[in-house]
């Protein structure tokens, strides 16, 4: 925060004083040249960091001090003064409306990136829905045949107590299992775009599997965990790797697919990088990646599946570089692919 408010200031002086630099110029000169035109430097600086009405203000200092200088110099040749501020006016003006416009496109592409985010993590949660369900449905299951036993056990004469209080305490741990999962599903699809802090990745990773574990078993897949125990957290926003470890892990199933069944295989790994950047990668025994150019199933709807979006590792890859980290695609000499990114740990953890 403080270095946020400390930058601003510098930013203003600097500019303050710019203007400062081009109203002396403006009016010490003869109007040989519009130096007004100089504002449209200040401008353009301030339009990422000040709103449009801000902006605006700004824009209108600008001809004030244009207008003034004008004045000021006495309409030292009138006529040449008066064009050169014309000039310099309209510059002001057109750099102005110019830069409100490139301000509002940049905005509505960001907003356009936030929805698509969203809908992608809708997207992948639904193709986890069976698992999900899956997953409640099992505690759910269990509770009634405890109760149907505790039931039985007090039925008897006399009631087993014992057994009775077994039976309760079994339907009280399902139920806690049942409701873990709902808060997990509830963690994953929060709408709003989050603000990356601190967290240690293994049990991220650990979630993630546990929401696809219906999903694998189903499949046949058994999974390899390989997580490093000494891992300082790391820097992201949660929500949004366990979304990029859902889509590998489920591209991962999908390309497992044609594997004869006793084959199938999947290893998650989390380790420390020469660089000490935390790595995380998956591994299947799937065809592998298609031979493309290097990163083209990391564009946007590139897909080789008839119903595939082919936005999953677009946004993954979108996800893990705004976190200052990096993904990479390579095929394993045994067959199959390897998925990589690798995250920053936490400021000052990584002694
Ligand atoms: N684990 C993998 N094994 C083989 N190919 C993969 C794997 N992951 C991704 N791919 C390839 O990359 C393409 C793009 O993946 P993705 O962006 O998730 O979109 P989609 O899954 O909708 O096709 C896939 O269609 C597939 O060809
Ligand atoms: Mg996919």
């Amino acid at each position: 925060m403080r270095v946020n408010s400390s930058r601003l200031g510098l930013g203003v002086a600097v500019a303050l004083a710019v203007m400062a630099a081009i109203f002396v110029a403006d009016t010490s000169t003869d109007y040989a040249v519009a130096a007004a035109g100089f504002y449209t430097v200040v401008i353009l600086a301030a339009a990422r960091r000040l709103s449009a009405r801000q902006l605006m203000v700004l824009a209108c200092a600008c001809i004030l001090l244009t207008l003034l200088s004008f004045a000021l110099s006495g309409f030292g040749n009138y006529r040449v003064g008066l064009i050169n501020s014309g000039i310099g006016i309209v510059t002001i003006l057109v750099t102005t409306y110019l830069a409100l416009k490139m301000e509002a496109a940049r905005a509505d592409a960001q907003e356009a990136q936030a929805r698509l985010l969203r809908v992608a993590r809708a997207s992948t949660l639904g193709e986890l829905t069976t698992s999900i369900a899956h997953e409640v449905n099992q505690p759910l299951a269990a509770i009634v045949t405890s109760g149907n036993a505790c039931q039985r056990w007090l039925a008897q004469a006399p009631p087993n107590l014992d057994k009775a209080r077994q039976a309760v305490e079994r339907m009280l741990d399902d139920a806690r299992r049942a409701s873990d999962v709902i808060v997990r599903v509830r963690g994953m699809t929060r709408g709003q775009a989050q603000q990356p802090y601190a967290f240690a990745i293994n049990p991220a990773i650990e979630e993630v599997l546990s929401l696809a574990r219906a999903e694998l078993e189903r499949h046949g897949i058994p999974v390899t965990l390989e997580l490093s125990e000494e891992l300082p957290p790391v820097f992201a926003d949660r929500v949004q790797i366990q979304q990029v470890l859902a889509n590998l892990v489920l591209n991962a199933v999908e390309a497992m697919s044609a594997t004869p069944p006793g084959r199938r295989s999947l290893r998650v790994g989390s380790a420390r990088a020469p660089d000490g950047q935390v790595r995380i990668s998956v591994a299947d025994t799937g065809t592998g990646l298609p031979a493309t150019m290097d990163d083209q199933p990391f564009e946007a709807f590139w897909t080789t599946k008839t119903d595939g979006l082919g936005l999953g590792l677009s946004i993954s890859r979108g996800i893990v570089e705004a976190s200052g980290g990096r993904i990479r695609a390579t095929n394993r000499a045994q067959g199959g692919a390897e998925l990589v990114f690798e995250l920053p740990p936490a400021p000052g953890t990584s002694a």
